[in-house]
C-alpha cells in the first residue's frame, strides 16, 4: 500500500492526490483521503483505481464551510488488499465512531482479531472487515484516556502520545498515519517493519511510503527508524520512540530526477523503462572499478577477511529479483568456486536453513521493502550469517539492515512488472561475484578487468537490441490469442525463460511457463500441440559449443511435435535458423552475461501482447510493485 500525509499552507487534497498518483504502483485496488477543514473531518474513499476516487471527489456537492478541497491537513492511501476485499467500505481511511479520528495503514496488524473482539465487547461497531479499523478506534480511545489523565502538552503532543500507546499494543508490521479533528494542524505517523519517510518543507511537512510522493515539493527528507512515532506540524517534525523518548531519524537528500517518474511521451511507463535499460545498466556499472582495478561496493561493513571466510552463499529474493539471483548463481559459482544456492525468500526461513558466521546471504530487492525478503534476511542475521543487499532504493529497510550494500542505479521503476530493475540487478550481481572472486584471490585484477570491459559494452549492445524490436512487436500482435506460451532455456537461459514467462503472466494474464530445456522431455513436452508457441533462448555457440548444440536438439524436439518456435539467438548463429519459425538475433556476449541481452525481447513481447489484449500494462490486475506483507 502507499500512504501520504501533508500539513502546511497549501490545499492538502491536491498534494495528497498528487502523491497518491505517484505511489499508485504500490497497490491500486482502492484509494481514499481524509482532510481536516474547519474542525471537521472530510473523507472520501473508493474501490478501484485512483481515478474512481477522483471522480467521486469531483461529484461531491460543495458543503457549507470549507469543503474537502479547502483543508490544509490531509492523509491519503492507495491499497493492496490483505484483510477484507477491495471494496469501498474496506478502503482507507478508517474513522473512529465519534468521527474525529481518521487512520490509514500499510502492513498487517497480526493481533487484530483479539483487539477487535476487545473493542466489540466494549460496544464499538465496526464498519469494515479490515485490521486497520482497530487502530482508528484505539487511537480515539487512547485520546480520551490521555485527555482524562490531564496530559501536559499541546493538542498535537496528545495525538502523538495516543499513537504511541496504540503502537505498544500492536503486533505485526505497520505504518500508520492519523489525524484528529481537535488538532487541525498535525499528522502523526508511526512505523514498525514498514516504510515511512518524512519530507521537510518550508512551513509544510510531508509523510509518505517513499519519497516519490513528495519529490516535486522538497528534496530534503528524513528516514524514520524502526519503532518510531513522528509528529509533523507546519512548524516542525518531532520524533520519539514508542515509549516517548526523543529519537532521531536519518536526514538525507534526494537526488532522483523528478522527471524520471514521468511518462515522457510514452504510452506506458513500462515501454519507457524498457528503453531506459542501456542507461540504467551503464549507471549501475559507473565508477565500480577503482584505479587499482578493485570492484567497489557502496557500503561495506564487512572486512575482506569476513568475505574470505565465506564458505557458502544463499541468494534470497522474490519474483523477478529471484530470477536475477538464479543467473547470479551461475556467475558466482563459476567465478568464486563458492557453493551458491538461490532460494525464494518466502520459503527460506520456514525450512530452517543451515546458516552460520561463514555463510553469506545476498538479498536482492528493487524496493528494499519486500516483506518476504526482509524476514528471510532477519532470519539469516539471527543465525549470524553476513548479509549483502543488492537494492535500488536508497535508505530502504533491506539495505539498512545489511552488512554490505550495492545499489543498482536504475532510477525509479514505476511499471509494476519489473524490467530495468532486472537488468541492473544482473549487472550488480556480476559485480558482487567479481568482487568476491577478487577478494578471495581466485581472479586477478586483469581477469576481473576483462569481464568489466565486456560488461561496459552491454549498454551500447542493449541499444542495438532495442533498435531491432519491430518484428517482436509484430509477433506480439500475432500471439495475442494464444492460449499458452512456453519458454525454454539452458544454463543462464533457464532463468531468462522463467522471467519471460513471468512477464507474460503478469502483463497478459496468459498461461505461460518457463522450463529448463533439458527437462522438458521428462514430462512437460506433453503440453506441446500443433502451433504451441515456444520461445527458445539459445546460448552462444562460441565457448560452450556443447551447450548450444544440446539446445538446438531441444528445439528440434519441440518442433517435431508441432511447436511454433520463436528463437532468440546470438548474431551469427546460423545453425539455429533452420529450426526457427521466428528468429531474433541479439549481439554476441560471453555466455554468463547473455541474459542482459536475451531478456529484452521477452519484455517487449510480453508488453506487446498485453497491449494487444487491451490490458493495463503498467498496473496489471491483482499485483502490487512492492509487497510489504508476507
Ligand atoms: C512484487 C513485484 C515483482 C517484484 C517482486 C520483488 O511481487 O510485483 O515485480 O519482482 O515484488 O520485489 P523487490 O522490490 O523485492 O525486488
Amino acid at each position: 500500500c502507499g500512504i501520504v500525509g501533508y500539513v502546511g499552507a497549501r490545499p492538502a487534497l491536491t498534494i495528497v492526490l498528487d502523491g497518491l498518483r505517484r505511489l499508485e504502483y504500490r497497490g491500486y485496488d482502492s484509494a481514499g483521503v481524509a482532510v481536516l477543514g474547519d474542525g471537521e473531518l472530510l473523507t472520501e474513499k473508493r474501490a478501484g483505481k485512483l481515478a474512481n476516487l477522483e471522480k467521486a471527489l469531483g461529484e461531491r456537492v460543495p458543503a457549507e464551510g470549507i469543503g474537502i478541497d479547502g483543508g490544509h491537513t490531509g492523509i491519503g492511501h492507495t491499497r493492496w488488499a490483505t484483510h477484507g476485499g477491495p471494496t469501498d467500505r474496506n478502503a482507507h481511511p478508517h474513522v473512529s465512531t465519534d468521527g474525529r479520528v481518521a487512520v490509514i495503514h500499510n502492513g498487517i496488524i497480526e493481533n487484530f482479531a483479539k483487539l477487535r473482539a476487545e473493542l466489540e465487547s466494549a460496544g464499538v461497531e465496526f464498519a469494515s472487515d479490515t485490521d486497520t479499523e482497530c487502530a482508528a478506534h484505539l487511537v480515539a480511545a487512547e485520546l480520551a484516556d490521555v485527555d482524562a489523565e490531564g496530559f501536559v502538552g499541546d493538542g498535537a503532543a496528545r495525538l502523538a502520545e495516543a499513537m504511541r500507546r496504540v503502537c505498544r499494543r500492536l503486533d505485526g508490521a505497520f505504518t500508520l498515519l492519523a489525524v484528529d479533528t481537535r488538532t487541525p494542524d498535525a499528522v502523526v505517523g508511526a512505523r514498525r517493519n514498514s516504510p515511512l519517510v518524512v519530507g521537510r518543507g518550508d512551513g509544510e511537512h510531508f509523510m509518505a511510503s517513499d519519497v516519490s510522493a513528495f519529490i516535486e515539493h522538497t528534496r530534503e527528507a528524513i528516514e524514520l527508524g524502526q519503532d518510531q512515532v513522528v509528529l509533523i506540524t507546519p512548524a516542525g517534525v518531532v520524533i520519539t520512540d514508542f515509549d516517548g523518548a526523543p529519537a532521531q531519524g536519518k536526514d538525507f537528500h534526494i537526488d532522483w530526477d523528478a522527471s524520471a517518474a514521468e511518462k515522457g511521451g510514452y504510452d506506458y511507463f513500462m515501454l519507457k523503462e524498457i528503453d531506459e535499460q542501456p542507461q540504467a545498466v551503464a549507471e549501475t556499472l559507473l565508477g565500480r572499478l577503482s584505479e587499482t582495478g578493485q570492484i567497489v561496493l557502496d557500503e561495506v561493513r564487512l572486512t575482506d577477511q569476513d568475505l574470505r571466510d565465506v564458505d557458502k552463499i544463499f541468494i534470497i529474493a522474490c519474483g523477478t529479483a529471484y530470477h536475477s539471483g538464479m543467473v547470479a548463481k551461475y556467475a558466482i559459482e563459476h567465478w568464486t568456486r563458492i557453493p551458491c544456492e538461490v532460494e525464494l525468500a518466502s520459503e527460506f526461513r520456514y525450512r530452517d536453513p543451515v546458516l552460520d558466521r561463514s555463510t553469506l546471504v545476498i538479498a536482492i530487492s528493487q524496493s528494499g521493502e519486500t516483506m518476504d525478503t526482509l524476514m528471510a534476511l532477519r532470519h539469516a542475521k539471527e543465525q549470524k550469517a553476513r548479509v549483502l543487499a543488492i537494492c535500488n532504493t536508497n535508505g530502504s529497510t533491506i539495505p539498512r539492515e545489511s552488512d554490505a550494500v550495492l545499489y543498482t542505479h536504475g532510477g525509479p521503476e514505476i511499471a509494476v512488472a519489473s524490467t530495468k530493475a532486472f537488468l541492473t540487478q544482473l549487472a550488480a550481481c556480476y559485480l558482487v561475484g567479481l568482487h568476491l572472486a577478487q577478494v578471495r584471490g581466485v581472479m586477478y585484477a586483469d581477469e576481473v578487468g576483462a569481464v568489466v570491459d565486456q560488461l561496459q559494452q552491454a549498454p551500447a549492445q542493449l541499444t542495438e537490441v532495442l533498435a531491432a524490436m519491430g518484428p517482436v512487436r509484430q509477433l506480439a500482435r500475432d500471439l495475442k490469442d494464444a492460449s499458452t506460451v512456453l519458454f525454454i532455456g539452458r544454463h543462464v537461459g533457464y532463468p531468462v525463460a522463467l522471467e519471460g514467462a513471468l512477464k507474460l503472466k503478469e502483463l497478459a494474464y496468459m498461461h505461460a511457463e518457463g522450463f529448463a530445456a533439458g527437462e522438458l522431455k521428462h514430462g512437460s513436452i506433453a503440453l506441446i500441440d500443433d502451433g504451441t508457441p515456444v520461445v527458445c533462448i539459445v546460448p552462444s555457440p562460441v565457448g560452450r559449443g556443447m551447450l548450444h548444440d544440446k539446445m538446438v536438439s531441444n528445439i528440434q524436439e519441440v518442433r517435431a511435435r508441432g511447436a511454433r518456435t520463436i528463437v532468440i539467438a546470438e548474431a551469427g548463429d546460423e545453425a539455429v535458423a533452420a529450426y526457427a519459425d521466428h528468429l531474433i538475433y541479439v549481439p554476441r556476449t560471453p555466455t554468463l552475461l547473455a541474459p542482459l541481452m536475451t531478456t529484452v525481447p521477452l519484455q517487449v513481447l510480453a508488453c506487446g501482447i498485453a497491449d494487444a489484449r487491451g490490458n493495463d500494462v503498467d498496473q496489471p490486475r491483482n499485483l502490487a510493485k512492492s509487497v510489504t506483507v508476507e
